[in-house]
């Protein structure tokens, strides 16, 4: 039995006062989330409020990138180590806007899948096609490639203790919701796809969906088979939608 994972990704979001309010509000609704975890994946500057706010909360949180490198001349990176000092659980490694936006490969990607394991954390790691891919027919290839890469530098073992988020890039902050049964047909082939390297990893490894999920569409993705919680962008800056979609998991 897979725990249900629902967690925020916050982008670049927030003031601290905000942040304040909204870590109030999801403290204050989790009474009813019992089953599910809840994780928030802060911008890095706002870790140490993160911190004090959650520390003794049920709330678990993480950081959205992390440097392939332990400490050095890196301007700008944040170290696996820094995270964990901060409390962090989870890391996000390779989300669709980082691949796009600052060009990391599955070469990089798998690499800051390492580094987070070296310092302890659980990385978040994200796949994807976009929609010139889905619509050329290698959604498959794609995200089997992007699984490939960590496999391959990583090993089996490693890749099973992170977490898989699959988020469509042409549904991630579109309005645009993978139907259900979409979603499901891409878990179930990651899974698959896990399962030929290892039966055990794939069964225990939690498989989010990430892409304008919110609370009207969490319980019907959230009901498939292969979908074991969510990677929540907009909806997770509102503490009402976050713990709806939280409250669906827990279901
Ligand atoms: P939205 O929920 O805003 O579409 O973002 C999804 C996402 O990118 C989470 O990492």
């Amino acid at each position: 039995m897979r725990q249900p994972l629902v967690a925020g990704n916050w982008k670049m979001n927030g003031t601290r006062a905000s942040i304040k309010e909204l870590l109030e509000g999801v403290k204050n609704g989790m009474g009813e989330v019992t089953i599910a975890e809840v994780a928030v994946c802060s911008p890095h500057i706002f870790l140490c409020d993160v911190q004090q706010q959650l520390d003794g909360s049920a709330i678990a949180w993480g950081g959205q990138d992390v440097s392939v490198h332990e400490s050095g001349a890196y301007t700008g990176e944040t170290a696996g180590a820094m995270l964990a000092e901060f409390g962090c659980k989870y890391v996000i490694i390779g989300h669709s806007e980082r691949r796009t936006y600052h060009g990391e490969t599955d070469q990089l990607v798998a690499e800051k899948f390492t580094a987070a394991r070296k310092a302890g954390l659980v990385p978040i790691l994200c796949i994807g096609e976009t929609l010139e891919e889905r619509e050329s027919g290698i959604t498959e290839e794609v995200v089997g490639r992007q699984i490939d890469a960590v496999v391959e530098h990583c090993g089996i073992g490693m890749l099973g203790e992170g977490v898989i988020a699959y988020e469509p890039v042409w549904a991630i902050g579109t309005g645009k919701t993978a139907t259900p049964e979409q979603a499901q047909d891409v878990h179930a082939f990651i899974r698959a796809r896990i399962a030929a390297s290892s039966q055990a990893v794939a069964d225990g490894l939690q498989i989010l969906y990430g892409g304008s999920m919110n609370a009207g569409n969490a319980a019907d993705l959230l009901a498939q088979a292969d979908i074991d919680g969510g990677l929540i962008g907009g909806a997770s800056l509102k503490p009402a939608d976050f713990l709806a979609i939280a409250t669906a998991a827990n279901a």
